[in-house]
């Protein structure tokens, strides 16, 4: 069996980053190669783009495909997955060699099967990190601090403002408008943002509010969703929770791909918040940054460093259950993160 120790014989190793020039793909990369210079190489399954940047072509969807790219490439210690694989076998196959993972996805049921590959990752000495990105990610820490802050919190609500006029990924822009099928799961919420004012968040089915009660032991998280245009979040959520539910039909979701690509009504902007409730306690913490893809990568390039540098154990965990990126928001104060909390007011 390959264990994480005798994979490659370097103590850092090489990092794959598959979606390497997707946008938050090309943002790992970048950060990974100006910590370890020459040691990240990002993947995909277009060839030209591949040959361009040096990468290596690989398709995720095709286990032999992948794992004849993992077999060819012995000095990979780490994969970081920036694309949705359709199910775990890729992350089994990493986790099987003895290859660490850093996973930036957002779909709770892949998020759910990956978690279920801890005693394989023990067994071979790997670690993979999970949730990483802004949401999931930045939202699980700032989940984390404000549950803390209240001494244990009965309720979380996690809030985030994607920018209109920032450019997200072709696949994040799919997931978006794929996830607007799935309907409400709890009502809207007037919240204040800062540098947006007050707010209508709506429910979105984002990963974190369905691991965060298992990580900890939350029994209410929901994640809420709007869009620097006030217009565009009400049209939106009017075409997912309105008459017809226009949303579940793939011809307006193609309609609405093509105007999201190009309408830029608002900025880059984004902005994150997490409220824990316990009995009359409250506790906030919000942050605002630009280009969330960017940030996304970072945040996922912070976890891969940790991982390659040793510091995080065996297994697997979801970024909130690791010590090193406690801190994480502070650390990307530098790339114009800014960082609020409010704590002990009394609340509704
Ligand atoms: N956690 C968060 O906060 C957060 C935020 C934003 C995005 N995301 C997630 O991050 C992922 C990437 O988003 P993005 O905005 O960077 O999208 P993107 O710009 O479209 O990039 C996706 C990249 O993945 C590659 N790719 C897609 N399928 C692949 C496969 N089967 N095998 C190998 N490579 C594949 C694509 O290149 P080829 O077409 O050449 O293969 C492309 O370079 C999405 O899953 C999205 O949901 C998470």
């Amino acid at each position: 069996m390959t264990t994480a120790k005798s994979r490659g014989g370097n103590p850092i190793g090489r990092a794959l980053v598959i979606g390497g020039y997707g946008a938050v793909g090309s943002a790992v990369t970048a950060a990974l190669d100006a910590w370890f210079p020459g040691r990240a190489i990002p993947a995909g399954r277009n060839p030209a783009q591949a040959h361009r940047l040096d990468g290596v072509r690989t398709d995720i969807a095709d286990p032999d495909a992948f794992a004849r790219t993992l077999d060819r490439l012995p000095d990979v210690t780490l994969v970081v997955l920036c694309a949705e694989p359709p199910d775990i076998t890729a992350a089994e196959l990493c986790l099987e060699r003895g290859i660490h993972i850093v996973d930036v996805g957002a779909t709770a049921h892949l998020l759910d099967a990956l978690t279920g590959l801890g005693p394989l990752a023990r067994r071979t000495g790997a670690a993979a990190v999970l949730s990483t990105g802004v949401a999931p990610g930045l939202t699980n820490l700032l989940a984390r601090r404000a549950h803390e802050a209240v001494g244990g919190a009965e309720r979380i609500d996690l809030t985030l403002l994607l920018g209109t006029g920032d450019h997200h990924g072709a696949d994040a822009v799919r997931w978006t408008l794929t996830s607007l099928t799935t309907p409400a799961p709890a009502a809207p919420l007037r919240i204040g943002l800062p540098g947006y004012g007050t707010r209508t968040a709506h429910p979105f089915p984002f990963s974190d509010q369905y691991t965060l009660p298992r990580t900890l032991g939350v029994p209410r998280v929901t994640t809420r969703l709007c869009l620097d245009s006030r217009a565009l979040t009400a049209g939106l959520f009017a075409l997912r929770d309105g008459p017809g539910r226009l949303a579940e039909r793939p011809a307006v979701r193609r309609l609405l791909t093509g105007l999201l690509n190009r309408v830029h009504l608002g900025g880059e902007g984004f902005a994150v918040r997490a409220d824990a409730h316990r009995h009359d306690r409250h506790a906030a913490y919000a942050l605002t940054g630009n280009r969330q893809s960017r940030i996304t990568g970072l945040v996922a390039a912070h976890a891969a460093r940790a991982v390659l540098t040793g510091a995080v154990t065996p297994g697997v965990h979801h970024i909130e259950e690791v010590p090193a990126l406690a801190r994480l928001p502070e650390g990307l104060t530098e790339h114009g993160i800014r960082l609020l909390h409010h704590t002990g007011g009394t609340t509704r």
